[in-house]
């Protein structure tokens, strides 16, 4: 066989063979039987050796032109396979987002913060602007700017945490009122003010020595019980959803006078008696009063221009009395079956 006739020969040859070729792989080996260094291009050039210098030209030509012919066509059906098996690979990988996921838990706002948040808002939304303190606080601001005067049995009522003599855990949030008259310049103001407390209390299912409070007051000219009373009803309306019907028991706080423990009616049984209320028709939700003129004083305002009045509630107490849950313990076991109800 003339070298032409071999030349057309393996052309004839790639050409079927390339066209059954399947895939990348076999792609590449057909490159290297063809073009490789001990590939079929490799004889042809030790052969056009042995033929006469006249010739070689012409025969070189045809040689390299079917080369080059089989290069194309190797690249170009290669970046065909490259292409289709790349998409057959991302088609193979690909991620149905539409699938419903693995289920895992995840993490919900307790309760407690949700109620917290909850009445603060409807605070909020009557004017009220939050302050917040820490739980670690002087003794002179949960205490004697307080109008709590020193040995006086008022301070161990509230069980207090000591740090040391002059730091403790706050007892209740009214401790914002003392900070906040400081602070200001006015002395007048309207503040909400949530938080966490802690008492040295024996842990029951009504008492619980960590406890959130939420104390709102307003210090301003010609604030009186009314203003209270007016705050009061709307918060619990539109806290339990209900009319609610508000009743004041005298009660003592050094830091107000005169001071009340607040009632509202029964949210079960509208006054009737049921269990939730214990058969009185009433369910005690607040303390409140109007601010002492010594708490006054010692924050620096003038009691003669100004008044106030505070109150404040348990978090705790409310959620148990909306949601009838029977245990405040139950709120800090945090048994994920009970905590999920919410
Ligand atoms: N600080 C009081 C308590 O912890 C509640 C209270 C707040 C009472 C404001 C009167 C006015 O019990």
């Amino acid at each position: 066989m003339s070298i032409e006739e071999r030349v057309s020969s393996v052309r004839r040859d790639f050409s079927a063979e390339i066209s059954s070729a399947k895939s990348s792989e076999e792609l590449a080996d057909i490159r290297v039987r063809y073009l490789g260094k001990k590939g079929i291009f490799r004889n042809f050039s030790e052969e056009l050796k042995k033929v006469p210098p006249e010739e070689r030209p012409s025969l070189g030509a045809l040689i390299n032109s079917c080369k080059a012919f089989i290069e194309e066509e190797i690249s170009s059906v290669s970046e065909k396979f490259l292409e289709e098996e790349e998409y057959k690979r991302f088609f193979s990988e690909r991620i149905d987002v539409t699938l419903p996921g693995e289920a895992c838990f995840s993490g919900g706002e307790h309760v407690l913060k949700k109620t917290l948040r909850e009445v603060v808002d409807i605070f909020v939304s009557l004017g009220f602007s939050i302050q917040e303190a820490p739980n670690i606080e002087s003794e002179a601001n949960n205490f004697s700017l307080l109008n709590f005067p020193d040995d006086h049995p008022a301070r161990q009522m509230h069980d207090t945490f000591y740090l040391d003599e002059k730091t403790l855990l706050r007892t209740h949030t009214s401790n914002v009122q003392a900070r906040e008259l400081k602070r200001s310049q006015s002395k007048r103001m309207k503040v909400v003010a949530p938080g966490l407390c802690f008492r040295n209390e024996d842990v029951s299912s009504r008492s619980h020595m960590m406890f959130h409070q939420i104390e709102a007051f307003l210090i301003d000219e010609n604030v009186s019980m009314v203003d209270l009373i007016v705050v009061l009803r709307e918060v619990f309306q539109r806290f339990f959803n209900k009319n609610v019907r508000l009743k004041f028991r005298h009660s003592y706080f050094p830091f107000v006078e005169p001071g009340v423990e607040v009632d509202v009616s029964c949210i079960e049984c509208a006054e009737k008696g049921c269990s939730l209320c214990k058969n009185t028709g009433w369910l005690e939700v607040a303390g409140a009063g109007m601010i002492h003129p010594n708490v006054l004083c010692k924050g620096g305002a003038d009691p003669e221009k100004l008044s106030g009045y505070a109150l404040g509630m348990g978090i705790e107490r409310l959620v148990m009395l909306r949601h009838g849950i029977p245990d405040i313990r139950l709120f800090f076991e945090n048994d994920v079956k009970f905590l999920k109800q919410f």
